[in-house]
Parts: C-alpha cells; structure tokens; sequence
C-alpha cells in the first residue's frame, strides 16, 4: 500500500464495576498512543537511527461496546470474544480491528493477539483494563499505551524480537538477535550472547520492556507489517 492505512477499530469493554468502565478518553488516549507509535521516530542509541520507521498505518476509533459482567479473570482462551461466553462479539472482524478490555487474565498475562490468517470471529486484541491507554486506570509500568501497540504489532504478524526461543528468529532482517526476553529498562549497551554477540534492541515494540523504555519498529518490522495488506495477505481488507 502506498502512503498510510486507515485502520477502524472497535473498542469492545468488558467491566467488573464501574471502575474498570474505562473512559471515552481513556480509550481516545489509547487511539493517539498507537497513532503517535506507528508514525512518530523517539529518540533511541545512535546505533540503531538509520533503522527505524514511521510505520505509515492510522487508527480510528469507529465504535465503543461496552458489557458489564460477573467474571473478574478472564483465560487467554477468547472467552471475551463471544457473547455465548459472556463476552462481546467482534464487530465486523473483516474490516475492523477489534480490542477486548478486560479486568484481568489469568496467570497474569496483560495482553494477547491473533495473527493474521485465523478465524474471523476470533480475530483481534485482548488487553487488561490497567495496561490500556496513558491516563485514568493505566498503571505504570504499562501506562504508556505499548501494550496496544506490541499486540498489534503480532496482529500484524510480527514474533517477539528473541524469536521465542534462545537467540531465536524474528523473521526479521534488521532486528538483531536476542539472548531471550528482556524486562524492565535495561542499561545500554545491552550485549547479546547470540552468534555476532550484537547489542540487543531492548527498546523494540516486539521486546517485553516495560512501556516507558520502548521506542521502535524497524525497517524490516514495517515491511513485514505492511505485506499483510497486499493481495494474499491476511488483512487485505483493511
Ligand atoms: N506479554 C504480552 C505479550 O506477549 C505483552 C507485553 C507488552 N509489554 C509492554 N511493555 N506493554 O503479547
Ligand atoms: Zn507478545
Ligand atoms: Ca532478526
């Protein structure tokens, strides 16, 4: 695609009290992080300049779904998805990116996605209410709207920058190789021990960094991104 992709989103709220009813403007500040994210170059070590990228893709909040329930966890399971399981159905999976806000995940997972090519009725981001946005119930160190961000990252195909393994692949050219997940804000330089013992890209979307400390898609993350929206690919759609 050329220039930048419209994606509309439906924000799907599942609440345990009024608390986790998360604001309009709280899921509005969710919207700017990812369009700020996906299109804004921050600061990151010299070294790693020349690879970043303004990934070019726009998101639109098209609609707000909001579900009080009794559940206050929920299995990564897509329980939430369906309404036959007390969730809420994706609106329109096909051309719509849909997110599920939810109180919490059982064993403490923050956020999960589908990548592209699977069932449409699944289709989309799970995130916990405290990690979602930059204001109200978002709760450092998840507050900066990068959980989002990360989870779309895999909607759109993209693995974890370790490649989920030990010095693992990304399938990803300009990403170097990573020991394994990184946490928190690591020191730079933070050196791998892979094969070319390379700095390690704590600061990627695609890393488990704590939000503050997160900055970049690469070069080679935006085409593999992109190349889902070409004919054949699994969000030719949007
Ligand atoms: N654990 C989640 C996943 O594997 C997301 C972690 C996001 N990290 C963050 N700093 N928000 O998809
Ligand atoms: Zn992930
Ligand atoms: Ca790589």
């Amino acid at each position: 695609p050329d220039g930048t992709v419209e994606i509309p989103v439906t924000v799907n709220v599942l609440y345990k009290g009024a608390t986790q009813n998360i604001s309009d403007a709280q899921i509005q500040s969710q919207i700017a992080a990812l369009n700020a994210d996906y299109n804004q170059l921050y600061s990151v070590p010299p070294i790693f300049d020349s690879l970043r990228a303004s990934v070019g893709i726009h998101f639109a909040l098209k609609s707000v779904v909001r579900k009080s329930t009794t559940k206050s966890s929920w299995s990564p399971n897509d329980a939430m998805k369906k309404s036959a399981s007390g969730g809420i159905d994706a609106t329109a999976p096909d051309s719509v990116l849909n997110i599920w806000v939810v109180g919490a995940m059982t064993g403490g997972v923050i956020g999960y996605a589908q990548f592209p090519g699977g069932a449409a009725a699944t289709d989309g981001v799970v995130i916990a209410y405290d990690c979602f946005g930059t204001i109200g119930t978002a709760t450092a160190p998840f507050n900066v709207g990068r959980t989002a961000t990360h989870e779309i990252g895999h909607w759109l195909n993209l693995r974890h920058i370790w490649g989920d393994a030990t010095c693992g692949d990304d399938l990803v050219a300009d990403t170097p190789l990573h020991n394994a997940a990184n946490f928190g804000c690591p020191a730079y330089p933070h050196l791998s021990t892979c094969t070319g013992t390379p700095v390690e890209m704590t600061m990627n979307y695609m890393d488990y960094t704590d939000d503050a400390c997160m900055a970049m898609f690469t070069k080679g993350q935006k085409a593999r991104m992109l190349t889902t929206f070409l004919p054949g690919g699994g969000r030719y759609n949007f």
